[in-house]
């Protein structure tokens, strides 16, 4: 890794920024973004945080191929009463990053040093950051191939990017619950496969799925396992969580299973509240047992783009299963209450989870 030092081209013209009822999730960008290369004889070099703009690639990158191409979400918070700029464990993201890479032959980033370009690439665009509730900075970093070779081989060349959009709620419905589907025919990742891992494929073959939902009227699908199609894995792009008779269950980090950086934050939580949480296989017959015994109290989905997304109905086998009587429980609205507060800095951060810039 060849440590260079990083140079700054600033825009000679700053866009419009958006107003905030607009937002929705990942639909402005900011001014500026970062960039560096990957060349197999000079390793990580150029860093620069240059204007926004489009790139221009080979055709034959294999990036748009073979889909070589690992990505990250996480995000930044401006205070109003402050004006700090706070980070939520940025270095979980990078560390991932590193693993998804790893999974995806694509050669690692030296972490602390491109969190620092980070800080700096926020600096610039501090003032996209939105300050209104529900609202921050999304950070996408990324990193795609680019060797123009149409050979099935990783790449000897690659670009790291760090883009910055200001969003609102991901999911129209806000805070309110979600319906949705329990898929049974297709899969989101198989034992051996990427599951793991942030990279493209993932998403994308979930569409066709989501796509079956959506015609359900269901915002999302629950994912079982590849193999047995037993035991559920996550919700939409999202970890699982259901709390049973006072207990919470969430599915066991199974190689298939993203392991979540919000997931982690809401396992931390409730152990620091002394409420039970088990992380281990679940089967989708379980759940459905729990519902109609009445055991099934609450189910809500995490991840960085959403939070926390209460689940007020599953549809299985053409079945209704309401979940609390289709509204937030009580647990899901405190851990949202407990993240946000500590994201944006209005509650005190017992565990250090923020970096403030
Ligand atoms: C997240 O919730 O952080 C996600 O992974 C969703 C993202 C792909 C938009």
């Amino acid at each position: 890794m060849t440590t260079q030092s990083l140079e700054i081209m600033k825009c000679t013209h700053e866009k419009q920024k958006p107003n905030v009822d607009e937002l929705a999730f990942g639909k402005y960008f900011t001014d500026h973004m970062f960039i560096m290369d990957y060349a197999e004889d000079k390793g990580w070099y150029s860093p620069r945080i240059i204007p926004y703009q489009p790139l221009t690639l080979d055709p034959a990158a294999m990036v748009f191929h073979y889909g070589q191409t690992v990505f990250e979400g996480l995000k930044a918070y401006r205070s109003k009463t402050d004006d700090n700029v706070r980070l939520f464990r940025p270095k979980d993201n990078f560390t991932r990053l590193n693993l998804s890479s790893d999974r995806l032959s694509i050669p690692p980033i030296d972490e602390q040093q491109v969190l620092d370009y980070l800080k700096e690439l926020i600096r610039l665009d501090k003032q996209w950051i939105p300050t209104e509730p529900g609202t921050s900075l999304y950070i996408r970093p990324f990193i795609i191939s680019t060797e123009p070779n149409l050979s099935v081989a990783p790449s000897q060349s690659y670009k790291f990017m760090m883009i910055l959009s200001p969003v609102g709620a991901y999911y129209a419905e806000g805070m309110a619950p979600v319906g949705i589907l329990v898929e049974e025919r297709y899969t989101r990742a198989a034992p051996g496969g990427t599951g793991m891992a942030k990279t493209a494929g993932n998403y994308c073959a979930a569409y066709k799925a989501q796509e079956k939902a959506v015609a359900k009227q269901k915002a999302q699908v629950l994912w079982l396992d590849g193999k047995e199609k037993k035991y559920i894995e996550e919700v939409g792009s999202m970890n699982v969580f259901f709390k049973i008779n006072g207990i919470v269950h969430t599915p066991e980090l199974s190689g298939s299973i993203l392991d979540g950086v919000t997931r982690r934050s809401v396992i931390e939580l409730l152990k620091s509240w002394d409420v039970p949480v088990e992380e281990r296989r679940i089967s989708i017959n379980e759940i459905i047992d729990a519902s109609e015994t009445g055991a099934l109290e609450e189910v809500f989905g995490t991840g960085t783009a959403a939070v926390l997304s209460p689940v007020g109905e599953l549809l299985w086998q053409e079945q209704s299963i309401v979940v609390n009587h289709n509204e937030t429980g009580a647990l899901a609205a405190r851990l949202y209450d407990a993240l946000t507060g500590i994201q944006t800095g209005a509650v005190d951060d017992p565990f250090g989870w923020t970096t403030v810039l």
